[in-house]
């Protein structure tokens, strides 16, 4: 039936039609993927996909969907409006591409690809497609940072100076012996990549583009290829200093960002996800009288997956841009990318524009990591 027009300058009606989404890869995280978008009323899971057929099969049987042993086969068959991408790392740029190529949106998990030149293509590929790529870094949202990052845009705070921001977090030899993770040809890097961009990317959505990474690699426990930790200073444009630190060998684990600005100090302790108890701001002294007016804001909504993906699919459905949680999945890849691009120089400072014209690194981040385990 032909659909009645909108009258010039309505608004996009978002409740007019139903995103039909696939996933492809049904493991770990794919489950939070089927969750948010069984909670939004305008989205349906309508296929699935993994290598693992068994795999599948009990994943459609908890969320739903139609099983298909290949992506291409689910393409063909399901023509989704949006694919959803929940493989390791190594396979997203293939499947990113398939999926334009078959007319759909793609959301994929962090880390977007395993290199710069691969993130590229896939985002030629997006605006080729006239479609949209959304990365997955959902510590981005909820009402707390979204906050924190108003404040610091006006100027609020002041100018932020001093930044640290930590991912400590323990992995066991269980966790490295799933094939592909824990080497540069499958997974791309390791903890830096794997697990600190997540508030490498939170820190740079508040601080904004980067000018320096000196970094450094490290060997210190686990047996694996990439490394198990990795110190690093960065320099962001608008003056800050912040030191960054990834470990997948601290037993008390926490992610941690902290930025002391001119008039105070804003924290954010948690693990995996953070809400407004999670966040602090405390005044320097002088400025106590101005903390009233950084209080956070009554109504919570805790950082997730649904919350991005509920926005972004909003977004698809009003065909209005991306939102600032699930767009700019560049900077913060960047920065982990110049962090291995620095470690390969032995630690000397790496700029945006080192990176965009280095000769090795935007193809993949293998680089030296420096062993500190005792010789058997
Ligand atoms: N945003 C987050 O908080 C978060 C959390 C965990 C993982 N991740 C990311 O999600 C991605 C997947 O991680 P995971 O922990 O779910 O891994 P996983 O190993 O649990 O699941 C990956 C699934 O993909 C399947 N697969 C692999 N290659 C495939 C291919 N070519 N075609 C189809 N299926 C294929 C595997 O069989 C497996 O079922 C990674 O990029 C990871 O970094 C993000």
């Amino acid at each position: 039936m032909p659909s009645t027009p909108a009258p010039a300058g309505a608004a996009p009606d978002v409740h007019a039609r139903t995103l039909r989404c696939a996933i492809i890869g049904t493991g770990a995280v794919a489950h939070l993927h089927a969750r948010a978008v069984a909670q939004h009323p305008r989205a349906a899971l309508v296929a699935v996909t993994d290598l693992d057929r068994t795999r599948a099969e009990a994943f459609a049987a908890e969320h739903g969907g139609h099983v298909h042993d290949t992506l291409e086969a689910l393409l063909a068959a399901e023509r989704p409006d949006v694919v959803l991408v929940c493989t390791p790392p190594g396979a997203h740029r293939a499947q990113t591409l398939a999926a334009f190529a078959a007319g759909a949106h793609v959301v994929v998990e962090k880390p977007p690809a395993p290199s710069l030149d691969e993130l590229d293509e896939m985002r030629a590929a997006a605006a080729a497609a006239g479609r949209r790529l959304a990365v997955v870094f959902q510590q981005r949202t909820g009402t707390a940072a979204a906050h924190v990052k108003r404040l610091l845009a006006a100027g609020a705070l002041g100018r932020p100076l001093l930044a640290v921001c930590e991912t400590l977090w323990f992995r066991g030899d269980d966790y490295f012996a799933v094939p592909w993770r824990g080497r540069w040809e499958t997974e791309g890097g390791g903890t830096t990549l794997g697990h600190g961009i997540h508030q490498i990317d939170l820190l740079a959505y508040l601080l904004g583009d980067w000018a320096s990474v000196e970094g450094r690699l490290w060997r210190l426990d686990r047996e694996t290829q990439t490394e198990d930790a990795s110190t690093a200073t960065v320099t962001f444009a608008g003056g800050a200093v912040a030191q960054v630190v990834t470990s997948a060998v601290s037993p008390r684990q926490v992610s941690a960002i902290r930025i002391d600005t001119q008039k105070a100090t804003v924290t954010v302790d948690h693990l995996y996800g953070h809400g407004h108890d999670d966040w602090k701001i405390t005044p320097a002294p002088g400025f106590e009288s101005e903390a009233e007016g950084w209080a956070l804001p009554a109504d919570e909504e805790r950082s997730d997956h649904a919350p991005l993906l509920r926005d972004v699919f909003d977004a698809l459905l009003a065909d209005a841009p991306l939102p600032p949680t699930a767009a700019d999945p560049a900077r913060s890849f960047e920065i982990v990318a110049a962090i291995y691009a620095s470690a390969a120089a032995g630690g000397a400072p790496v700029t945006p524009a080192d990176l965009a014209a280095h000769p090795t690194h935007r193809g993949g981040f293998a680089s030296p990591v420096t062993d500190m385990r005792p010789a058997p």
